[in-house]
């Protein structure tokens, strides 16, 4: 039996993680531990086994709500919680500090205090900074850390700190790092998602810069199966970079989701570009294939197929998500109302 303590269980890689694990692995039982920010959404989790799944709406940088939350006998705490949107942190970065850094050590001294036995920390390739274009290196476990974005900056100390407590107090703990992440229930600030719903109702898609920067794309699930091998057999103290072997340049991911929606190029709006923009991500995932024998299930356009499936078919979850605050938060990044073309 596996007593699992997910933080961010309701956003959108935490909840394909806790949807898996349900599903696939009958002897676990979930502590689903999130704040319900404007990325957290309880329809995420509808239909879930609720006998093995516990949600409670806590803060994890309230040391006294993770301590009143973490059951005797957890196995492991697995922090998916995070402000994780680059944008929101170029604007301001104060919460990105507070969760991202303070919210993880709140974390890793609940582990200490109640002994819980492993601490997986979820972070992102995006520590490591941007790769040079159209050479042939790559990020591995060594590669400096080097971040570039007060996102990327915050994740980055969080990893710091992660270390310093497997170093100092002798704490259980497994760094991941993963690329860029899509699938179903992402939420539309990111860019897939919003390339999806702004495609599907015809609106204009805002592509940053001249569109040629590349990023490393992984489906959600694959992510979440190669979290759970490393949790199960990660060696304790290392970091593994989680990766498909999918680069791909920006102009050709909206591209291929517009040829394949039957929509015209022309939706394509060419923005300013983002502060400070990552050229490129790219993986190299040796470790996690050698030393656990993962390998994702999911090629490019089989994955593509199923996100644009399930954005296609939920309309309802996506007229959600785009509320008045996110429609507010869109006027203020795009300087332009939603619907414009
Ligand atoms: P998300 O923004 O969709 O979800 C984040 C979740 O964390 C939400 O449910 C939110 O309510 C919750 N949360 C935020 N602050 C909290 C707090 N103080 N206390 C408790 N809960 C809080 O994010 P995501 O895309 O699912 O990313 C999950 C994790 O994976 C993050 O740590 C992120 O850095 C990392 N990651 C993401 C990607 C990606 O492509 N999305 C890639 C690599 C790593
Ligand atoms: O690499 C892992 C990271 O991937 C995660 O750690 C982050 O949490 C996640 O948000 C993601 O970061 P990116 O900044 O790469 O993702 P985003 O979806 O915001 O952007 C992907 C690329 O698309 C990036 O080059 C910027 C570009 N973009 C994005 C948006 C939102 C656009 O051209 N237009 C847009 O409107």
């Amino acid at each position: 039996m596996h007593k699992l303590f997910i933080t961010g269980g309701a956003g959108f890689i935490g909840s394909a993680f806790v949807r898996l694990i349900l599903a696939e692995i009958s002897s676990c039982e979930i502590t689903n531990f999130d704040a319900l920010t404007y990325a957290g959404n309880l329809d995420n989790l509808q239909g879930l086994d609720e006998s093995r799944h516990r949600f409670v709406h806590g803060d994890i940088a309230d040391r006294e709500a993770v301590l009143n939350a973490l059951e005797e006998g957890t196995d492991a705490i697995i922090n998916f919680a995070a402000e994780s949107h680059v944008d929101r942190s170029i604007a301001s970065a104060h919460e990105f500090l507070r969760t991202n850094i303070l919210g993880t050590q709140v974390l890793l001294d609940a582990a200490r205090e109640r002994h819980v036995p492993r601490f997986v920390q979820i972070s992102t390739d995006e520590v490591m900074g941007s790769l040079p274009e159209d050479e042939n290196a790559f990020f591995t476990e060594d590669s400096p850390l080097a971040p570039n974005n007060p996102y990327a900056a915050s994740k980055a100390a969080a990893e710091h700190m992660v270390n310093a407590a497997h170093h100092t107090y002798g704490l259980d703990t497994v760094i991941t790092r993963c690329g860029n992440n899509y699938g179903p229930r992402q939420f539309p600030e990111k860019f897939i998602p919003l390339i999806l719903s702004n495609a599907l109702e015809d609106q204009s898609i805002p592509l940053y810069g001249d569109g040629r920067n590349v990023r490393d794309w992984i489906y959600v699930e694959d992510h979440c199966r190669a979290i759970m091998r490393v949790f199960e057999r990660g060696r304790s103290g290392e970091v593994y970079n989680i990766g498909a072997r999918n680069e791909r340049r920006n102009i050709d991911v909206v591209k291929a989701i517009l040829d394949a929606l039957g929509k015209p190029h022309e939706l394509i709006h060419h923005v300013k570009d983002r502060l400070g923009h990552d050229r490129r991500y790219a993986i190299d995932p040796s470790k996690v294939e050698g030393d656990l024998d993962w390998q994702p299930v999911e090629t490019w356009e089989s994955g593509l197929e199923k996100t644009i499936r399930w954005y296609a078919e939920n309309g309802a979850w996506i007229q959600r998500a785009r509320s008045g605050a996110y429609r507010d938060y869109y006027t203020r990044q795009y300087g332009t109302e939603i619907s414009a073309r």
